[in-house]
């Protein structure tokens, strides 16, 4: 499959998905977060076994695009939008075959969602990761704050998700965030070579295994997280979250006032 947003190249057993934006450092934007939702429930059908997850150009993605234009649609509306991020991910989740994600550049925001998402993440060891969603004024939504937490723990994820540090790639390989970090001129190779190996493995027991953890681990996600959209709603109407907005378009810090 070929379009402007996502490109696949398929590897025997591998398919290979590649978030296709690089001019816009693939920041998530309505159309590519669609596509990537319906790519995932296309999966269904998919005959791989195994799906690498990667981004064009220099980094795999920049979060959320902050350039996308405010919506003025009606509130009802633009609640159901704010659920996109979160639908998105579920649809990673919800893909019955092994994912992994190769990073490089930056994976931040809902870029490093997308790999805490899937089963497996290699780094470039030039990578940089966080979430700093806080510092724009906006909470870590998409339904992502269970994913982060049980990678790397409570206290580290609220370091992460309240302070919005951006960490290298042997901190977050430290902290089980990333699985390993390899030379960014192997992370392909790695990537497709632990691809491979999950491809050797018994699909039906594999995807079932999968599936239980997932549910496992994540059981109470739905149940809490579905709020998070609303969460932002709120975020979204702050003073804080606009003036921190026009910080980052003309790269200056946000003083917040809690308005
Ligand atoms: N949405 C929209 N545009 C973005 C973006 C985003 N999330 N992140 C970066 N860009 C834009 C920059 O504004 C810049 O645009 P310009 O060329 O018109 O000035 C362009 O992409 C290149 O960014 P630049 O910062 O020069 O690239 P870099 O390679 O030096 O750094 C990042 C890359 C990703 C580390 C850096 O751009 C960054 O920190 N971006 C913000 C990430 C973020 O806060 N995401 C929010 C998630 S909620």
């Amino acid at each position: 499959m070929t379009d402007d947003l996502l490109t696949t190249e398929r590897l025997g057993d591998v398919l290979i998905l590649t978030l296709n934006r690089p001019s816009a450092l693939n920041a998530l934007n309505p159309p590519l977060m669609l596509a990537i939702e319906a790519f995932g429930r296309a999966m269904l059908e998919d005959p791989a076994r195994v799906l690498v997850i990667r981004g064009a150009g220099r980094h795999f993605c920049a979060g959320a695009d902050l350039k996308a234009k405010a919506s003025d649609a009606s509130l009802v509306q633009r609640r159901r939008n704010a659920q996109l991020g979160g639908r998105m991910l579920r649809a990673i989740i919800d893909i019955p075959q092994v994912t992994i994600a190769a990073v490089q550049g930056a994976a931040l925001g809902g870029g490093l969602c997308i790999p805490t998402a899937c089963d497996f993440r290699i780094a470039a060891d030039t990578a940089i990761g966080g979430y700093p969603e806080v510092n724009l004024g906006m909470n870590l939504m998409w339904q992502s704050v269970g994913l982060c937490t049980r990678l790397v723990g409570a206290a580290r994820a609220k370091r992460m998700i309240m302070l919005g540090e951006r960490f290298d790639a042997q901190t977050l390989v430290n902290w089980g965030l990333w699985d390993e970090a390899v030379p960014e001129d192997q992370l392909m190779e790695r990537a497709l070579a632990l691809a491979k190996t999950y491809a050797e493995q018994p699909p039906i027991a594999v995807q079932m295994i999968k599936q239980t953890i997932n549910q496992i681990s994540g059981a109470l996600d739905q149940a809490i997280l579905h709020m998070d959209a609303d969460q932002n709603l709120l975020t979204g109407s702050s003073q804080d979250r606009a003036l921190a907005i026009q910080g980052f378009l003309a790269s200056k810090p946000t003083e917040f006032t809690g308005d």
